[in-house]
């Protein structure tokens, strides 16, 4: 039943060679410039036709992923690739429930996705599967010419895996979005809409992270998802049995797109500002061990293993136009869920935390926090009010139907994906960097821009009005 995960380390990085199609050649994609294509245009050269896309990895995320495509009618899952059996079956159910046609499905080995590409034409790709596969299915669906691929969380391991991903973008033409979606999550849009409005006066200080008790996801019985047991590897189940290894060998904030990604936004990285170095502290490793006692007792043999991710990474980031960032990585001590945002500029502040923002001379009284609601639901950003029907029933609150439904839309309108491969790779690197901090001492490591200068000319474009 379980698909034990070729670690990355032992696969091989030879390149496909597949034929690039030729329906996608002429696409084109305005690469370099955003521009919001009337409604009028929408759909010009694809009338009548939905949007081909192909899942890798159907585990329980890309299931999430699967349910939303569904659910839409100019879109038609057309493959999906998995390795394992049991989740495999449970899209099987899923598909069959939304009454759409089965789509093909590649299975067998860890690479059936390379089959999927060459034989399959896609308009998108959308991949959900464990870290370590992402730079490898991210860059073999450019090459096989997917021009949209929609990658989960994490777009590598290492910074080079970062760069690599950034080139293949750069030399196929192509949009390699992050499907990162708490930038869609309700409060964080209001706060953008605020941040955009000025109500913060200039942003000082950013915060977030991932401060979320992951124990019971890094450890199962094998069966449920979720506890049960304090199993992982090959005895694990979903995230068990291959998130679970990163916290053994790594070292650093693993996941730290959740905090960053609404914070890119409201400090316009890449877009007239950038990250310009980092410094990571990692606290000493007890969540884990501790669980795995307390669950399985002392005599299990995974109480002999030695956990290398500190219980608490904290990260602080310089930005080129002076702001400060603090991320905050948390996943294996007993805790309340919380990213843990805040939000300060010279006239005010939002913490999500509390539930509170302050603004000077507009708040009920000085130095007293007002109910963070009545703004946040003033400053509702533009596409919540037009789309939050649609959000019903979809994942996290509703957010997770924005991001696929910005990913389709600009698929549709044959333009830049709201976030794009600088973005990915600006918010996935900060893993390999907090590593190299923390394994050089606390030092402060330089960030690469990967846009190559490009953020100095680069005006935001993320979710300026209500289409997608
Ligand atoms: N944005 C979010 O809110 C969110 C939430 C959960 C997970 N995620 C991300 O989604 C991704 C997947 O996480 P998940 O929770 O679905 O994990 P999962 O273990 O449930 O699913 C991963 C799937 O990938 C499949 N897989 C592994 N190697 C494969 C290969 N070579 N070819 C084809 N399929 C392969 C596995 O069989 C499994 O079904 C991760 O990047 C995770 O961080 C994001």
């Amino acid at each position: 039943m379980f698909n034990r995960v070729i670690p990355w380390y032992h696969l091989t990085t030879k390149k496909l060679n597949m034929q690039r199609r030729n329906f996608l050649k002429n696409s084109g994609i305005a690469v370099a410039g955003f521009a919001v294509v009337p409604t009028a245009n929408l759909f010009a050269g694809m009338a009548d036709t939905k949007v081909k896309i192909g899942i890798i990895g159907v585990g329980l995320r890309g299931q999430n992923h699967l349910e939303l495509l569904l659910r839409r009618k100019d879109v038609e899952v057309v493959a999906i690739c998995d390795i394992s059996e049991r989740m495999l079956a449970s899209a099987k159910e899923i598909i069959r429930k939304s009454g759409k046609k089965m789509p093909e499905i590649f299975t067998g080995d860890v690479f059936a996705w390379k089959q999927m590409l060459e034989k399959i034409q896609l308009d998108g790709v959308i991949i959900a599967t464990p870290w370590e596969w992402h730079k490898l299915m991210i860059i073999g669906s450019l090459e096989a010419g997917v021009e949209y691929v929609g990658s989960e969380v994490m777009i590598g391991t290492t910074l080079e895996d970062h760069w690599d991903v950034v080139k293949a973008a750069e030399q196929h033409k192509a949009q390699v979005m992050m499907l990162e979606n708490v930038c869609y999550r309700r409060d964080v849009m209001a706060v953008l809409n605020m941040v955009r409005q000025g109500l913060f006066g200039e942003i000082i200080h950013l915060q977030g992270g991932y401060q979320h008790d992951l124990r019971e996801v890094k450890f199962n019985d094998g069966v449920n998802p979720n506890g049960h047991g304090v199993e992982y590897g090959a005895k694990g189940f979903s995230e068990a049995s291959w998130r679970t290894e990163h916290s053994v060998h790594r070292n650093g904030d693993l996941y730290p797109t959740h905090g960053i990604g609404p914070i890119a936004h409201y400090a316009n990285i890449n877009r007239g500002n950038r990250f310009l170095s980092l410094c990571s502290f990692s606290s000493k490793a007890r969540g884990l061990h501790n669980h795995i006692v307390k669950q399985g007792g002392e005599n299990h043999p995974n109480a002999k293993v030695i956990f290398k991710l500190g219980d608490v990474v904290t990260t602080n980031i310089q930005c080129a136009n002076g702001e400060t960032v603090l991320l905050q990585h948390d996943t294996n001590l007993p805790r309340p869920y919380s990213l843990g945002f805040r939000v300060q500029g010279t006239e005010g502040l939002w913490m999500d935390l509390n539930k509170g923002i302050y603004i000077q001379d507009k708040s009920a009284k000085p130095h007293q926090w007002d109910t963070a609601k009545e703004w946040l639901d003033k400053y509702d950003h533009p596409l919540w009010q037009r789309w939050s029907k649609d959000t019903e029933g979809a994942g996290h609150g509703g957010m997770d139907f924005f991001v696929i439904h910005a990913f389709i839309e600009s698929i549709k309108r044959k333009t830049e994906t709201p976030m794009n491969v600088y973005d990915a790779a600006t918010w996935s690197a900060i893993t390999p960097l907090s590593e190299r901090s923390i394994a050089l001492g606390n030092q402060t490591v330089e960030f690469p821009d990967f846009t190559g200068g490009k953020w100095m000319y680069e005006k935001p474009v993320f979710s300026l009005g209500d289409a997608y």
